[in-house]
């Protein structure tokens, strides 16, 4: 882990207002959370946990994401509003860059980003991605990456504002809970 990425713990807690004067507070996920974010998950509704890339409410696979935020492979914030977690927004970096650092694309950071139905529209996603792509120059990448599926169209709102273009349609790349495909959009951003 790079000593630059040790100095954003002092960054958090950070306070955060929403559009309508709620107030939040983003601090840097930890195992301390584990039971909140579990919480957090399995209160997502239908057509988000349909499209989970994984499955975040299952304890094994946050305890996983835990392991990959020690390496300093993925940094996350989350959000807390009326005292539990109503979002978050992760930095996925390549896997064991640190000590295998010629991977052709380790200068990409891909963010994932989630916030409770209750809280949409709100500007809690846009603050979130925001404060994200602030400190992804310390994570060492110089590219931001996010998918999602055609229909998220919150999602690209958000990542259009923060100046992410489009990059491509990879058609039938996603399948659902269900079985059902749907394309994927890729956008970025430069930093
Ligand atoms: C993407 C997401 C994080 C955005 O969070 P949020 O708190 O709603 O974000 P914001 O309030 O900052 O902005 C969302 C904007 O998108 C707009 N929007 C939402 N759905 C829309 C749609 N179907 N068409 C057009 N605009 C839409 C909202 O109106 C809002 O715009 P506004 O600020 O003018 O009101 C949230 O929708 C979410 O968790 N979605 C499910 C997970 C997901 O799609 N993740 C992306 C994969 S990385």
């Amino acid at each position: 882990m790079t000593s630059s990425l040790h100095n954003l713990s002092g960054r958090y807690p950070k306070e955060a207002e929403l559009r309508d004067g709620t107030p939040a507070v983003f601090v840097a996920f930890t195992a301390d959370d584990r039971e909140d974010m579990l919480e957090f998950t399995r209160s997502l509704d239908e057509e988000v946990l349909l499209f989970l890339r994984e499955d975040i409410t299952s304890p094994a696979t946050v305890d996983a994401w835990l392991a990959e935020i020690t390496t300093g492979d993925t940094f996350t914030i989350i959000a807390r509003a009326e005292d539990k977690i109503v979002g978050y927004c992760s930095l996925h970096t390549e896997p064991a860059r640190w000590t295998r650092p010629a991977r052709w694309t380790r200068h990409i950071g891909e963010i994932r980003i989630n916030v409770h139905a209750d809280f949409r529209g709100t500007g809690m996603g846009g603050l979130l991605a925001a404060e994200i792509r602030q400190v992804a120059p310390a994570l060492g990448v110089t590219k931001l990456s996010a998918q999602m599926t055609v229909d998220q169209e919150g999602a690209r709102v958000v990542f259009e504002r923060l100046g992410f273009r489009y990059q491509a349609t990879l058609e039938g790349w996603v399948i659902d809970r269900e079985g059902n495909e749907r394309d994927l959009v890729i956008m970025s951003c430069d930093l």
